[in-house]
């Protein structure tokens, strides 16, 4: 079996929630940190939307850390979001990925939080949800139009963070282009407690 070493990258994403001052992204840095120097299987997961996510992280805007994302995209546990358990209409969950690096059922177990990459191709609106846990995505390349609550949408990019409450309804959607983001779950962690709306 080979192993993956994400250290590099735990380490350059732990300093992309450190840039900001909310409690959460102390928690998911403080959680990067401590598994930074975990062994880690590789994947060779490779989905449909991939080619897509590598490419937006070439994009000359991307973020420093998107170097690190990049030397390790194929050896992550990507899976389509919400497709498995049919939380997401089969045409949406086919545009998006998801890799939940730490947490319950992370690729290293950690229960105390959630954190991993979101990526979602483009042309694809991911409806309203709202979920117990609270949530922060920092933007790490590409653009997409984001909301919560009752306020419009806002174009969004590389270093914007989004910061949900619990149960605070949110959406994405993008048009000419992809974008990945960091996030980051805290509080009340189920699944279960996830809900959409549209
Ligand atoms: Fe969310």
């Amino acid at each position: 079996m080979d192993t993956v070493d994400l250290s590099a990258m735990f380490h350059a994403l732990a300093d992309l929630f450190e840039e900001g001052s909310e409690e959460i992204a102390a928690i998911g840095a403080a959680a990067l940190r401590r598994h930074a120097n975990a062994m880690v299987p590789a994947e060779h997961i490779s989905l449909t939307t991939n080619a897509e996510i590598a490419a937006i992280l070439q994009t000359p805007n991307a973020l420093p850390c998107a170097a690190q994302v990049s030397k390790v995209l194929n050896d992550l546990s990507w899976h389509y979001s919400g497709y498995d358990d049919g939380r997401i209409t089969e045409n949406v969950a086919l545009r998006m990925q998801t890799v939940e690096l730490i947490g319950a059922h992370g690729m290293i177990h950690d229960d105390t939080c959630r954190v991993g990459l979101f990526a979602q191709t483009a042309d694809t609106d991911y409806i309203i949800r709202t979920h117990a846990a609270e949530e922060l995505f920092v933007q790490i390349a590409g653009e997409g139009e984001w909301c919560k609550g009752d306020a419009p949408y806002v174009v969004r990019g590389p270093g914007d963070r989004m910061h949900h409450a619990s149960y605070q309804p949110h959406a994405s959607r993008t048009t000419g282009s992809a974008l990945i983001a960091l996030w980051v779950w805290a509080g009340e962690l189920g699944y279960d407690k996830y809900d959409y709306k549209g």
